[in-house]
């Protein structure tokens, strides 16, 4: 089944400058949970952009098909401005602003308008408080038509089914009906929803999955929709062996997966493509993003991002580990250490106060405190080389590009430029000079 997206809104309500789908919850852009759940159903999928297009474009997978609405006249607008998509078969309807819609409630949709072999089929659910959402209008129980809550009446205000905008249409029916529908409304708008007066088998899906089809028309709805996302996803991982500490200050994006018995400790987040293994634990007070976590390893009080950590590494306490880092099994890096575009070797540690930028390390090694790789030149950026066994000093400074092959030992407070040998115990530094009974001059 074909899908099309709409989100050529400029979100008005939002008071931004972006445009509302690029918004984000759980640092992921509103319309990439859209087009991610439109990927289980349809590879044949199509947006409708306008306001800012080429801003989003950037965020869409390659093979979603693109329609420009240029002028913003409506929903029904956007759809016909979608025209060229529009052949024969059934068609999904799927709104931009409305992020949450699980799976399986598209799934029955999809299922009831083909059972019922209807021209349209509408989704709908009962709220509470249906302020700003289109009205259902029923007569003897059956669908009559659609009311948004800016043209309707007091007694229309007080119905509580909604249309949650999400809708199959058969394209040769949605075809006719856009050429009907017109612009005679408080908005002057061309709804979408006008579409239906037009359409004669229309059904409906009632559906319970009320946080499924909230829509974001501001900012309160967008941290209510985060609260809401977030939660469904801590229940998950909770329910597949993980154990979460404080669900109110853990954040924890769709993208995740996390393997049994790790633990996340308070205020941690952990956002983007993360992969996390069994037995970790993660926290308290940490940030991670894009990364690959092995079985075993512990990251506390830290940030890392891009990055690969195999098994029973050690992080943090207070340590950044920045793109392209990978710490193989049982490294180690310790407080106030500084990782980037580094290779760190089996069981090699560096346990405090460190950069390390451009390297790449072997295994055994011990980086002691205060060791810098000094890899930029104000130009360019080096490459430092550390072999196996070898043993830095405290307070070292590597000038790069330099190589210190295996098993040598650098004596602390040394600044290193030339290449050391294996097996040599290298110097760089003043040598002490004692003088006994000095006494200042006055
Ligand atoms: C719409 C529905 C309403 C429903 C609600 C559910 C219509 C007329 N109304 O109202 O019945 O209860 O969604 O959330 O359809 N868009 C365009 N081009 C336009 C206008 C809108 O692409 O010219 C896109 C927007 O970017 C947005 C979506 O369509 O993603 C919905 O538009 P919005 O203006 O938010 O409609 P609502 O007032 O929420
Ligand atoms: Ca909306």
């Amino acid at each position: 089944m074909k899908i099309l997206i709409l989100a050529a809104g400029i979100g008005k309500r939002m008071k931004s400058k972006k445009p509302k789908v690029l918004h984000e919850i759980l640092e992921k852009p509103m319309i990439n949970w859209v087009i991610d759940n439109a990927m289980n159903f349809s590879n044949d999928i199509g947006i409708v952009l306008g306001h800012e297009l080429d801003l989003i474009k950037a965020k869409l997978p390659k093979n979603i098909k693109i329609y420009e609405q240029k002028e913003q006249l409506g929903t029904g607008h956007a759809v016909m401005s979608a025209i060229d998509f529009l052949d024969t078969g059934n068609i999904l309807i799927l709104y931009g602003d409305v992020p949450l819609t699980s799976k399986n409630t598209i799934e029955n949709l999809i299922d009831i308008h083909k059972k019922e072999n209807n021209d349209a089929t509408i989704l709908t659910v009962n709220l509470d408080n249906p302020f700003g959402y289109g009205r259902i209008i029923r007569k003897n129980n059956k669908f009559q038509k659609i009311i948004e809550h800016k043209d309707a009446n007091n007694q229309e205000l007080n119905i509580k089914e909604i249309n949650s905008g999400i809708a199959i249409f058969n394209i040769d029916k949605l075809k006719y009906s856009l050429n009907k529908i017109d612009n005679s409304n408080s908005q002057k708008e061309y709804y979408l929803t006008d579409c239906f007066n037009y359409i004669k088998k229309v059904g409906i899906y009632i559906s319970n999955d009320i946080n499924g089809i909230k829509g974001v028309n501001d900012r309160v709805q967008l941290s209510e929709l985060e609260k809401i996302a977030k939660i469904n996803i801590l229940e998950k991982l909770m329910y597949d062996g993980v154990t979460i500490i404080d669900p109110y200050t853990t954040y924890i994006s769709p993208d995740v997966k996390i393997g049994k018995d790790s633990i996340i400790y308070p205020q941690t987040y952990i956002y983007g493509k993360t992969y996390i293994g069994e037995d970790c634990i993660i926290g308290p007070m940490t940030r991670i993003y894009d990364c690959e976590i092995e079985k075993g390893s512990s990251i506390i009080r830290s940030e890392c991002a891009k990055s690969h950590i195999k098994t029973n590494v050690s992080i943090g306490p207070f340590a950044r580990i920045r793109e392209l880092t990978v710490l193989e099994n049982n490294s180690k890096v310790g407080n106030f250490v500084e990782t980037k575009k580094t290779i760190l070797g089996n069981n090699s540690k560096a346990s405090h106060l460190t950069y390390l930028g451009d390297s790449e390390i072997g295994s055994n090694v011990n980086i002691g405190a205060g060791t810098i790789t000094c890899n930029y030149d104000g130009k360019n950026k080096h490459k430092t080389i550390i072999e196996d066994k070898v043993f830095i000093g405290s307070n070292t400074s590597l000038v790069a590009p330099i190589k210190i092959c295996e098993n040598s030992t650098i004596a602390a407070g040394s600044v290193i430029t030339k290449n050391v040998d294996k097996n040599s115990l290298a110097f760089g530094r003043a040598r002490q000079t004692v003088k006994k009974g000095w006494k200042p001059s006055n």
